[in-house]
């Protein structure tokens, strides 16, 4: 396949990585000066970034409460997982369903590093380092072996992920390619940016910034992914709509980076990501 950008290995720290972004725009620590600066620079641009990223968050947290109760899913395969941080899958999963398997996947090796080291303690949680682009690494890795069975219902997560592989890597081939493996009952839970002059400036900060640009995506594209699928109620939707709860548990705020209120103390709607589940037949 013809790579857009190769995977980040150990010796790209200099460089601004996604998920090192995305942590700092969620208010973590795990994140570097150039990191930062890619942050600012995106947040110049987008001042809404954080609040999306924080509403992004939100729905991973509804869409796992939603499949480890009411869909009653055992085993979680959390592909681009990001750094561990706030309301991780298996902390919401297991407040749930206590022996609930997740096996978290991301190719950026800093990930893997801070993962491994959380998750050494525990059999029901587990990291690959793997790449999207060569969803037959992930099916075949031993560790996603070991905890996933491909003969019960899966639930594969791929929350603001997918914007990250390019036209050219067929995105839409990769995901029909883990549907295929994935048992009657499993369901796919997808966010995803939006194709809108906003996120098309920030794909041209990732550039700049010789960070993985991201490609937004028109809705239509988007629900392209769930073929085959039966989307679950509401649908595909705005993120923050997506069955909305009162009950979420509020994230911390990012000591130096706005978000975006309300008169009445509320966090802003963001309308540049939307979210949806479906369930394989
Ligand atoms: C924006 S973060 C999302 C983190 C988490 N899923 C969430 O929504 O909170 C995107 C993550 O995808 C990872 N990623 C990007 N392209 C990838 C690929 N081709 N294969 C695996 N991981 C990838 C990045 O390293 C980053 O950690």
């Amino acid at each position: 396949m013809n790579l857009r950008r190769p995977a980040p290995t150990a010796d790209d720290l200099a460089l601004p990585s996604t998920a090192r972004i995305y942590d700092y725009l969620l208010g973590g620590h795990e994140n570097y000066k150039v990191d930062r600066q890619a942050a600012k620079d995106m947040v110049a641009t987008v001042p809404d970034s954080p609040t999306a990223v924080r509403s992004n968050r939100a729905f991973l947290y509804r869409a796992v409460r939603f499949l480890a109760g009411e869909a009653g899913v055992t085993q979680f395969l959390d592909i681009g997982s990001g750094l561990p941080t706030q309301l991780n899958v298996h902390q919401v999963a297991h407040g749930v369903s206590p022996r609930a398997h997740v096996v978290y996947v991301d190719y950026d090796p800093l990930v893997n590093a801070f993962g491994n080291a959380l998750m050494s303690t525990t059999d029901t949680v587990s990291f690959a380092r793997r790449d999207l682009r060569y969803p037959g690494e992930i099916l075949a890795d031993q560790q996603v072996r070991e905890l996933i069975d491909f003969d019960r219902p899966v639930a594969v997560l791929l929350i603001a992920m997918l914007q990250f592989i390019d036209e050219s890597e067929d995105p839409h081939g990769i995901v029909g390619q883990l549907i295929e493996a994935l048992p009657s009952g499993s369901y796919i839970a997808i966010s995803h940016v939006l194709d809108d002059p906003r996120t098309r400036a920030i794909a041209d900060i990732q550039e700049r910034a010789n960070t993985h640009p991201w490609t937004p995506r028109p809705a239509g594209r988007i629900r392209h992914f769930f073929d085959g699928l039966e989307l679950v109620e509401p649908g595909l939707t705005v993120a923050c709509r997506w069955r909305p709860d009162p009950d979420t548990p509020m994230l911390e705020r990012p000591a130096d980076l706005p978000i975006l209120l309300n008169p009445d103390g509320t966090e802003q709607d963001v309308d540049w990501l939307l979210a949806g589940i479906g369930r394989k037949p």
